[in-house]
């Protein structure tokens, strides 16, 4: 018998406040230890003690469910920003950089994102997906003040958490250009299950796509090299007509910083999102 295991789990059950739906961050916890625990202890597991643990998995699934499902039917009624934006702000906060933390557990519970399958590989100098860490997110969302004039266009929109999101939290029309078809076919399904009329997403090469309607744009730094400066060139000739924003995260910053028709706008800590402007 694993006693260790058996006296983690009684802990774990002994505080019943973990069942109150602002206890999220703790049962998110529990369910992590628990796993590290579970595989730790591998064949040796007593089956009477993994029963218990697998039951207690199943309840803290379920709570957490219930959660995301008032989340969810809030954004479906229009009052998703409130909801959201109260629950973003109550979670610790424990990434740095571009590492993940308990605020995209709940992004991921309450999107519901279906997962693709394989894509297929991309070109050379097209990188791969990796979602914009949620802090990252309403960090953009809260910096950027995004109004109902604004299109918010996210090149490269992967499965659509920045489209989605400054959907839910914004009046702004939000846009998603992303060339893996798969992507694109979960975030539609994920914006119409959350009855999200102002998020729409585009199946195509950013290359080749009609940027005159954006206001603002977001890169997670999703192309390099030859690609990332002729997207950096449209930007900058639709910037010759009218002033837009942009906002980066990774290591197009960098890039984006010199060049001479944009302004930084406010200074960003390394590892944060850095917004712009065009002169
Ligand atoms: C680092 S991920 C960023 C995902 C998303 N913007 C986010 O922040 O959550 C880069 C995305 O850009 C997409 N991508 C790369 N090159 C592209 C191109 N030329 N046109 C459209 N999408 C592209 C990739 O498929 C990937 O989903």
């Amino acid at each position: 018998m694993d006693t260790g295991l058996q006296q983690r789990l009684d802990e774990m059950l002994q505080d019943q406040s973990w069942r109150e739906p602002h206890q999220l961050g703790r049962r998110i916890d529990m369910q992590e230890q628990w796993e590290r625990a579970f595989v730790h202890a591998g064949d040796c597991l007593e089956p009477s003690l993994q029963k218990r643990g697998e039951a207690l998995m199943i309840e803290l699934e379920a709570t957490n469910r219930r959660l995301y499902d008032v989340i969810r039917a809030d954004i479906r009624h229009g009052q998703g920003a409130n909801s959201l934006l109260q629950w973003a702000a109550a979670m610790p906060r424990h990434g740095d950089e571009e590492s993940y933390d308990l605020l995209d557990a709940l992004v991921s519970g309450v999107l519901d994102l279906a997962e693709p399958g394989d894509v297929p590989e991309l070109g050379a100098e097209m990188v791969f997906y990796q979602p914009t860490p949620a802090r990252h997110i309403f960090d953009f969302i809260a910096r950027a003040s995004i109004g109902d004039q604004d299109t918010v266009i996210d090149l490269g929109s992967g499965l659509g958490h920045v489209t989605l999101l400054t959907a839910v939290c914004t009046p702004a029309r939000c846009l998603g250009i992303e060339l893996q078809a798969a992507y694109v076919a979960s975030a539609r399904q994920c914006a119409q299950a959350l009855n999200l009329r102002n998020a729409a997403f585009i199946e195509q090469d950013v290359r080749l796509a009609r940027l005159s309607e954006g206001t603002v744009f977001y890169l997670y730094t999703p192309f390099t090299g030859t690609i990332l400066r002729a997207v950096l060139d449209m930007l900058k000739h639709e910037a010759e007509g009218r002033g837009i924003r942009l906002c980066t995260l990774g290591p197009c910053t960098e890039i984006l910083a010199r060049e001479p028709w944009l302004m930084m706008e406010a200074v960003s800590h390394r590892g944060s999102v850095a917004l712009f402007r065009s002169r």
